[in-house]
């Protein structure tokens, strides 16, 4: 398992395609660098790659549904619902004829749902244009809702041997770091040059493996912070080894400070059930399933979020008592739930503010696709013990 490893999470590629005007690559390495990069880091790769489940496959599904779950998860995180995935849907058809609700609720706990919806999505058309089979090449893929330029990558070079190139986080950081690229992340003029980089040093044989040991190394060995040069396989080949520039490249990202976001949560019992509603499926949280919420000015008294409840859910709402908040951390958002018993006269059914109401127990609310930040507040108001003496 990689679970100890300090690993670092490959964050998710910009999906898209290249500039419609190629940018012109800045660094041109000569063949004999290209070499001296490939040979030992295939061979680094064969000695010290991790033994990991979708590693001893070759179905292009499994690969496949690996590499989303692997965007912005670490893999001692991605193993257990890989696997538990591939179980509840093991084919390209299994996954396509589930509701989206069962899939939303195979991937809760993951994150960034709407992988999840694309998944479903792209599935769907790999049925109904291709009988179910995974097309082999990075150009097809990339017709595929989801698919952007690293996934389809990835899948053609992993699943189908194709020579195809990919830039995720850790990939970018290895190639800035051995070729000195300047420029920060997010520079077109970088990228550019970054995936001029990998599509030359992808070719050759075995372009899946090599692909994996750009990120293998790049999460394990040529890592953000305290990268270990000493164990470094192409430590000969990196130029920024040889300039002491290490550290330097790439320049850290800045970081726009995550906005506050507040959230009234209705905690609404009735007999055994508490209310539940589906979000729409645009937006943060989209097509999931919450004690229902309304967003409120950060400083909302509980009279003021009060209102803001019964406004949404188009229904008289009385408050019996607040239930505390939960708060957590998005990677845009600094997310505050606000959870507030309720009651009132009408219980609703539908309103317009949700695709749609229901009224669950706790047993059948294990069923439904939540946020973790949604699950946690769940699990606050059932531990206040909000259901029971039924
Ligand atoms: N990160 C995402 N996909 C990976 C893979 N196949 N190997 C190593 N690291 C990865």
């Amino acid at each position: 398992m990689g679970a100890a490893t300090a690993e670092a999470p490959a964050r998710k590629p910009r999906a898209g395609r290249p500039p419609a005007t190629p940018l012109v690559a800045t660094v041109s390495p000569t063949s004999e660098h290209l070499t001296s990069v490939r040979a030992p880091l295939l061979g680094w790769y064969d000695r010290n790659k991790r033994d990991l489940p979708w590693r001893r496959t070759k179905d292009a599904y499994a690969i496949w549904l690996s590499e989303v779950m692997l965007q912005q998860t670490q893999v001692s995180t991605v193993i257990p619902y890989w696997e538990r995935f591939l179980k509840r849907f093991p084919t390209v058809r299994a996954l396509a004829s589930a509701p989206l609700d069962d899939v939303l609720s195979g991937w809760k706990g993951l994150g960034y749902y709407t992988r999840a919806r694309n998944l479903h999505r792209a599935a769907q058309e790999i049925v109904a244009r291709c009988g179910g089979a995974l097309p082999s090449t990075a150009a097809e893929l990339l017709e595929l809702p989801g698919f952007g330029r690293y996934t389809a990558g990835a899948v053609a070079s992993i699943a189908f041997g194709e020579e195809a190139p990919l830039v995720d986080g850790n990939v970018a950081r290895v190639l800035s770091r051995i070729f000195e690229v300047e420029g920060l992340p997010g520079d077109r003029q970088r990228e550019a040059t970054l995936w001029a980089l990998a599509t030359a040093l992808v070719k050759g044989e075995r372009p899946g493996d090599l692909n994996q040991a750009l990120m293998e190394h790049g999460a394990t060995t040529c890592r953000p912070e305290n990268p270990l040069c000493l164990l470094c396989p192409v430590r000969g080949a990196c130029v920024a080894f040889r300039k002491g520039r290490v550290d330097e490249l790439p320049p850290a990202k800045v970081r726009a400070t995550p906005k506050k976001l507040t959230l009234a949560v209705a905690v609404w019992p009735h007999a055994g059930t508490l209310l539940f509603a589906r979000r729409a499926d645009a937006g943060l949280f989209g097509g999931l399933w919450e004690l229902p919420a309304a967003e409120v000015p950060e400083d909302a008294t509980d009279a003021e979020a009060r209102a803001r409840l019964a406004a949404a859910l188009g229904v008289d709402v009385t408050l019996e008592a607040p239930l505390g908040t939960v708060k957590r951390q998005l990677t845009h958002r600094d997310l505050t739930l606000r959870l507030l018993r309720v009651s009132g006269p009408r219980r609703p059914t539908r309103c317009d503010a949700f695709q749609e109401l229901r009224w669950c127990s706790a047993k059948d609310a294990e069923a439904l696709g939540m946020s973790t930040a949604m699950q946690r507040a769940l699990d606050t108001a059932l531990g206040a013990g909000v259901l029971a003496g039924g």
